[in-house]
C-alpha cells in the first residue's frame, strides 16, 4: 500500500527520544514507518526541508460552543482553528447549550466531530446543567464517549459534590478537570484585584478566589487518594500549593495557558475586553511564578482555554463575557516565550502540549512511533509572524495575543493521515 512520505524533517518526540532529521511514512490513520532515507514506494512525497515534525498537539481545554452557541464557534470552525494551530485533538468543555450532561449530547458532538479537521474529546458535565446540584450519570457519559468530567466555566459548587465527583471518576479511571474558583470571593469581580482594578475603578477578583479552589481540590485529592487535574493555573500561590502537593505525593496534575505566561494585568489599562478571561491576567510576580512552575515541571501541561466570543459580546468592557481564543497562537506563544527565553527546550514544549495532556486524558496520541496515529504538525520554528485575528480560521477574533510578533509558524497539519491545514 502506498501512502504519504514526508522526507527530510526534523523529527521531534521527547518521549521516544527522537530529535533528528528523518522520514515518516503515513498510511491511512497510522504511521507505518519512521526512519532515515526511507525508500519511495509509489507514495506521494512531501519534502519537509528541515521543518520540525512533531505529534499533533493535544489541547486539553477548549470551548467549541457546539451545541447551542454556534454564533461564537462550532465544531467545524473550532476544529479548523485547531488545525491551523497544529492541534489535532481538542478536549471540548461542556458549557454548551444544552450542556454536555447527557449521552445524547456527547453522541451529537462525536457524530459532528467525525467530519471535522481535528479529533474532539468530549468532556462531560459533572452536574446536570452545570448547576452544581445533581451529579450526572458518569457511567452512561463514559459509555457515550466522554473522556473526562468538568463543570468548567463554573467550579463544582461544594466540597462534598467534588469529593463524590473525584471518587466516582477515579473508579471509572476518568480524569476530573477542575476550574478552581470560590465564587463567594469572586462576587462581581471583572479583573485581578490590585493596582490596575483600583486605577480603573472596576471590581476586582482576589487571587484568593482561585487559590481557595486550588487548595480545596488538593486537600480532597490527598485525603481520598485519587487524581485531580487543575485547570488554567494563574497565581503564584496556586503554583506553590501544587508543587507542595506533588511533594506530598498527591496525584495532582496542572495546566496553564499561554496568556498567563505571556501577559500581565497591565494590559487591562486599555479597557479592552479581549484581555478579560477567567481566571484573570495577574501581576508580573504571578507570571514569573507560572514560568518557574513550567520550568520545574510543577505545571505539567499547556492548554489554551480557547473561549470564543463575538466582537459584539466583547464590545463593552464591563459587560463582556470572560474568555479569549487561543488555538491558533499557542504553539508560537510557547516557542516565543518559553523556548526562546530558555524556560524549556523545544522538545519539552511539544511534550507538554501533546504527550502529557494525552496521558492525563488517557488517549492514545502524542507520540511519533510506527503504528501510532498519523496526527502530525510540521512547523517552522524560526519563522516570525504578527498575530492578526482577521486571519484566524475560527469564528471569533477575541485574541489577547493580537498584534504580538511571534516566532514559530505551522506549515502543515495532518489529522487521521489527512492534510487538514496548509499555510
Ligand atoms: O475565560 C473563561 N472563559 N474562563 C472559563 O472558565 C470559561 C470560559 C468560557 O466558557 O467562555
Ligand atoms: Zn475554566
Amino acid at each position: 500500500m502506498s501512502g504519504l512520505l514526508i522526507r527530510h524533517a526534523h523529527l521531534i518526540d521527547l518521549s521516544a527520544g527522537i530529535d533528528q532529521i528523518g522520514d515518516v511514512r503515513l498510511e491511512g490513520e497510522r504511521i507505518s514507518e519512521l526512519g532515515t532515507s526511507l525508500s519511495v514506494q509509489g507514495d506521494r512525497l512531501l519534502d519537509a526541508d528541515g521543518l520540525c515534525l512533531a505529534p499533533g498537539l493535544v489541547d486539553m481545554h477548549v470551548h467549541l460552543r457546539d451545541p447551542g452557541l454556534t454564533h461564537k464557534e462550532d465544531i467545524e470552525s473550532g476544529c479548523e482553528a485547531a488545525a491551523a494551530g497544529g492541534v489535532t485533538s481538542v478536549a471540548a468543555m461542556p458549557n454548551t447549550l444544552p450542556s454536555a450532561d447527557s449521552p445524547e449530547t456527547i453522541r451529537y458532538i462525536l457524530e459532528k466531530a467525525s467530519r471535522a479537521k481535528a479529533r474532539v474529546l468530549p468532556v462531560a458535565a459533572v452536574t446536570k446543567g452545570l448547576a452544581g446540584k445533581e451529579l450526572t450519570d458518569f457511567e452512561a457519559l463514559k459509555q457515550a464517549g466522554a473522556v473526562a468530567f468538568s463543570d468548567d466555566g463554573n467550579p463544582v459548587a461544594t466540597s462534598y459534590l467534588m469529593s463524590e465527583t473525584m471518587k466516582r471518576a477515579a473508579k471509572l479511571q476518568m480524569p476530573v478537570l477542575a476550574h478552581c474558583e470560590d465564587r463567594a470571593l469572586t462576587r462581581d469581580g471583572l479583573i485581578h484585584e490590585g493596582e490596575i482594578s483600583q486605577k480603573l475603578g472596576v471590581p476586582g477578583v482576589p487571587a484568593a478566589a482561585e487559590d481557595v479552589g486550588t487548595a480545596r481540590e488538593i486537600a480532597l485529592s490527598l485525603s481520598l487518594g485519587v487524581p485531580v487535574h487543575i485547570c488554567h493555573v494563574s497565581t503564584a500561590v496556586s503554583v506553590d500549593m501544587i508543587r507542595a502537593a506533588k511533594k506530598m505525593g498527591a496525584q495532582v496534575t496542572a495546566e496553564t495557558c499561554p496568556h498567563y505566561f505571556v501577559l500581565t494585568h497591565e494590559k487591562l489599562l486599555s479597557r479592552d475586553a479581549d484581555y478579560r478571561m477567567s481566571p484573570p491576567l495577574r501581576p508580573e510576580k504571578d507570571r514569573r511564578a507560572i514560568l518557574e512552575g513550567l520550568r520545574d515541571g510543577t505545571i505539567d501541561a499547556i492548554a489554551t482555554d480557547h473561549a470564543p466570543h463575538t466582537a459584539e459580546e466583547k464590545a463593552v468592557f464591563e459587560k463582556a463575557p470572560n474568555g479569549v481564543v487561543g488555538l491558533e497562537t499557542s504553539l508560537a506563544a510557547g516557542i516565543t516565550f518559553l523556548v526562546e527565553n530558555g524556560i524549556m527546550s523545544l522538545p519539552e514544549l511539544l511534550y507538554r502540549m501533546s504527550a502529557i495532556p494525552a496521558k492525563i486524558l488517557r488517549v492514545p496520541c502524542g507520540a511519533l512511533r510506527e503504528g501510532g496515529r498519523s496526527d502530525l504538525v510540521l512547523f517552522d520554528p524560526q519563522k516570525s509572524w504578527a498575530v492578526d485575528p482577521a486571519h484566524f480560521h475560527g469564528k471569533s477574533r477575541n485574541s489577547a495575543m493580537k498584534g504580538l510578533q511571534l516566532r514559530g509558524c505551522v506549515q502543515y497539519t495532518f489529522c487521521r493521515g489527512n492534510l487538514v491545514y496548509r499555510r
